[in-house]
């Protein structure tokens, strides 16, 4: 499989932009391509996937599913994955899923329904980050997990085979923790089912009932009915990968904010549990127009975003929207500090163990570049709108930071430089030619 590209830049002097103009297409969705790689590794034949996001989180994935018997064919698009016909194979060594929470979330339900033990691992940010939260329910559901890093992160060791189905109250609203049990409960004997404190994204949920897998929905509670030991049994189908929202929203905000601009975004994923940031935007006074194109569906709504650019107002988040926008808070707290009044981001605390903590990250940088604010155990007060400086900033090998600086930098003064951006090649490979292609202005310091 390809290497990825080595010539990111490692930091960027970001200068103040005019307006941002023009018509994208971002990468495809990551989580969509986490998915699709996973379940397409389990079918049977070849499965041609278009738009798969070939960036360093979804290749490890990619990597992953080779070593458990897969073929993958990632040089041309589509990408072509050939599948092991519902059971994977011993792997030869211990799987790296590299900085992705998701990768090895996500397989980690399926490798407990395989009888082979294997390990998982990941680099400093990933070996970080909690694990017990999946843990739970495959060791209720039969696995043995064992957490070998300190405090309950990974390494894991899964010790799979033998699940039997429950009925799982997710304690966290997280979109990783219930796709880990259902697709963990694809291989249990009986049925399978979790309840969500709030609604999360469900790709997991498209992805299964568009592959005919018995899942009901209603409303907060999923109810999925095992195949049992021998897993399921998919004919290869192709799939089709919308733009990530997440991607486009650091663009969509950029533009919303610099008065002049006019930004459109095609083809990017619509998915209702996703786009609560147009939600937020508008609450603070942007002005978008959504269009959906039906011939970019397959089993994901997707469609085109035009931005005009104006003058925002504050606006507070919190509860339920909180899921669907929590990829894409570092740019609530961007917007808030270029809008008008006092921005209150509250019941964010899973901020905190994403691949950075992303409300320290975000507080320390924003107050690096004159931002006034109050930082929160969930979230953040911010008072805008700030008097912007120049200054250096870093990403914390944190793609989302990474990317969320670069907007605010867009609207400073002086320079910006951004430190150690090389992690946005997790995430949106392109995201500094893109850049280039609607107005923003970037040097590259430093690179590989
Ligand atoms: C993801 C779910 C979210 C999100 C992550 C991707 C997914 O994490 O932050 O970037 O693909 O399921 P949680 O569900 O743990 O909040």
């Amino acid at each position: 499989m390809r290497e990825q590209q080595r010539d990111t830049p490692q930091d960027v002097l970001v200068r103040s932009a005019e307006r941002l103009a023009g018509v994208l297409r971002v990468p495809g969705d990551k989580s969509i391509s986490h998915r699709v790689a996973m379940l397409a590794a389990l079918s049977s034949g070849e499965v041609a996937v278009h738009g798969f996001l070939r960036s360093e989180d979804c290749l490890n994935t990619l990597r992953a599913a080779v070593a458990l018997g897969a073929r993958a064919e990632t040089e041309r698009e589509p990408v072509v994955i050939s599948g092991t016909g519902g059971r994977f194979r011993a792997p030869a060594g211990v799987l790296d899923l590299g900085n992705s929470g998701t990768g090895m979330r996500l397989l980690s339900g399926l490798l407990a329904g395989q009888e082979f033990a294997c390990e998982l691992t990941g680099d400093a940010s990933l070996r970080s980050r909690p694990m017990q939260r999946i843990r739970e329910p495959l060791e209720r559901m039969g696995a043995q997990v064992a957490l070998l890093g300190e405090g309950g992160c990974a390494p894991l060791r899964i010790a799979g085979g033998a699940l039997h189905g429950i009925e799982y109250p997710l304690p966290v609203a997280s979109a990783q923790v219930k796709s880990c049990t259902l697709l963990a409960g694809l291989f249990a004997e009986g049925r399978t089912v979790v309840i969500e404190p709030k609604p999360t994204r469900d790709h997991t949920e498209r992805l299964l009932l568009a592959l005919g897998v018995p899942l009901r929905i209603d409303g907060l509670r999923i109810e999925l009915d095992g195949y049992g030991p021998d897993g399921p049994d998919w004919a290869a189908r192709d799939w089709r990968v919308p733009g990530d929202f997440s991607s486009a929203a650091f663009w969509l905000t950029a533009a919303a904010a610099r008065p002049g601009s006019d930004l459109t975004v095609e083809r990017v994923g619509l998915n209702p549990r996703r786009t609560a940031l147009l939600d937020v935007l508008r609450r603070m006074g942007a002005q978008l127009e959504v269009r959906r194109e039906p011939e970019s569906e397959t089993v994901e709504p997707a469609g085109a975003v035009r931005m005009r650019g104006g003058a925002l107002r504050a606006t507070e988040i919190g509860g339920a929207e909180i899921p669907n926008l929590i990829d894409e808070i570092p740019l609530v707290a961007v917007a808030g500090a270029l809008a008008e009044g006092r921005t209150v981001i509250r019941d964010a605390a899973e901020l905190r163990v994403k691949e950075s903590d992303r409300i320290a990250s975000m507080a320390s940088n924003l107050a690096r570049l004159g931002v006034r604010l109050e930082e929160r155990a969930d979230g953040m007060v911010i008072e805008g709108p700030a008097k912007l400086t120049g200054g250096v900033v870093e990403s914390f090998g944190d793609h989302r930071i990474a990317m969320a600086l670069t907007v605010l930098a867009c609207f400073c003064p002086a320079p910006v430089e951004v430190r150690d951006v090389g992690c946005v090649a997790t995430s949106y490979p392109g995201f500094w030619s893109d850049a280039g292609k609607i107005g923003v202005k970037i040097d590259r310091c430093r690179s590989d």
